[in-house]
């Protein structure tokens, strides 16, 4: 490891008492496998431990060879089940088993409902997610891109299970959620799990952060995350399978923007 790199944070996922570190790595849309994978372990071999996939993005199977690579204790991997999915107990246990498949692993960490589903009620929908957990083939549960009324829907129609996350978009540029589900969130001891967390690469062109950027010596997409990360209960989880991309973003972590800095970005 690395002496001069930073020491890496972590926080809470949700109200469980587990640890993860302060920012995650999405999966969407990685096509270079080997390259990928690098980019992965060297993050990995730093501290951050927390994976992010989903049945629909077809990169399972890549998540399982870095869980080959490095080790199941290391990680704390994170899943969806697509909306259609959801329509029976049957069903969603059947996508799930079918995520673990492709991952190679008995059990993940959370399971998300990614989008909830149109016309099924939210009550339904998480008595399915929740036959997940019961089956042993998921430790957690959450959902992504919910609503506060469908994420009190959620809370209010639980068994036993803790709803850890909502999985949400959020950026310096799309910040509606600091309104009322990231308040919401915090009140209610759930993770915001901020997807899209550098709009894509495109931090740069973000006035207020190219300032702080040139102020503090660090780039554009570190300012946006660290931005992020300053937030109570918030992880972003940036996707990259780019070497020199990934060094960029671990280097997001480990130092704090000023109360100064952040009122400029706002
Ligand atoms: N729950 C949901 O509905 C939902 C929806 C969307 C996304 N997600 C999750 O959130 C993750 C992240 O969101 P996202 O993929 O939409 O967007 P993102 O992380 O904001 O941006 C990813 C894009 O930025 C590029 N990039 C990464 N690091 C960079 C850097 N240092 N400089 C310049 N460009 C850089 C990447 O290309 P390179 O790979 O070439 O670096 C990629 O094209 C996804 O992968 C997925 O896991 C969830």
């Amino acid at each position: 490891m690395e002496s001069d790199f930073p020491r890496i944070e972590y926080k809470h996922m949700g109200s469980t008492g587990e640890k993860v570190s302060a920012l995650g790595l999405g999966t969407y849309g990685i096509s270079d496998y080997k390259r990928g994978e690098e980019a992965f372990v060297y993050a990995i071999d730093r501290g951050i431990n927390l994976i992010d996939t989903a049945e629909i993005y077809n990169t399972e199977d890549f998540v399982g060879g870095i869980i080959k690579r490095v080790g199941r204790e290391k990680l704390f991997i994170t899943t969806k089940v697509w909306p259609k999915n959801l329509a029976s107990r049957e069903s969603t246990i059947k996508a799930a088993r079918g995520s673990l498949s492709r991952l190679g692993i008995k059990t993940v960490d959370l399971i998300l409902i990614h989008w909830p589903h149109e016309t099924m009620s939210i009550g339904d929908q998480i008595k399915n997610i929740e036959s997940v957990q019961r089956e042993g083939l998921t430790r957690y549960i959450g959902v992504s891109n919910f609503s506060v009324q469908q994420m009190e829907e959620a809370r209010n129609s639980t068994n036993s299970s803790e709803i850890v996350c909502n999985q949400v978009k959020y950026n310096f540029a799309e910040r509606a959620i600091e309104r009322d589900v990231i308040p919401y969130c915090n009140r209610n001891g759930m993770t915001v799990v901020a997807y899209t967390p550098i709009d894509k690469g495109k931090a740069s062109r973000n006035r207020g952060i190219k300032e702080v950027s040139r102020k503090l010596g660090k780039t554009p997409t570190q300012i946006a995350l660290n931005f992020l990360m300053s937030r109570q209960g918030v992880i972003p989880i940036p996707k990259t399978e780019n070497l020199e991309h990934m060094k960029e973003i671990v280097g997001s972590i480990g130092w704090k923007l000023s109360k100064e800095e952040l009122s400029l970005i706002d």
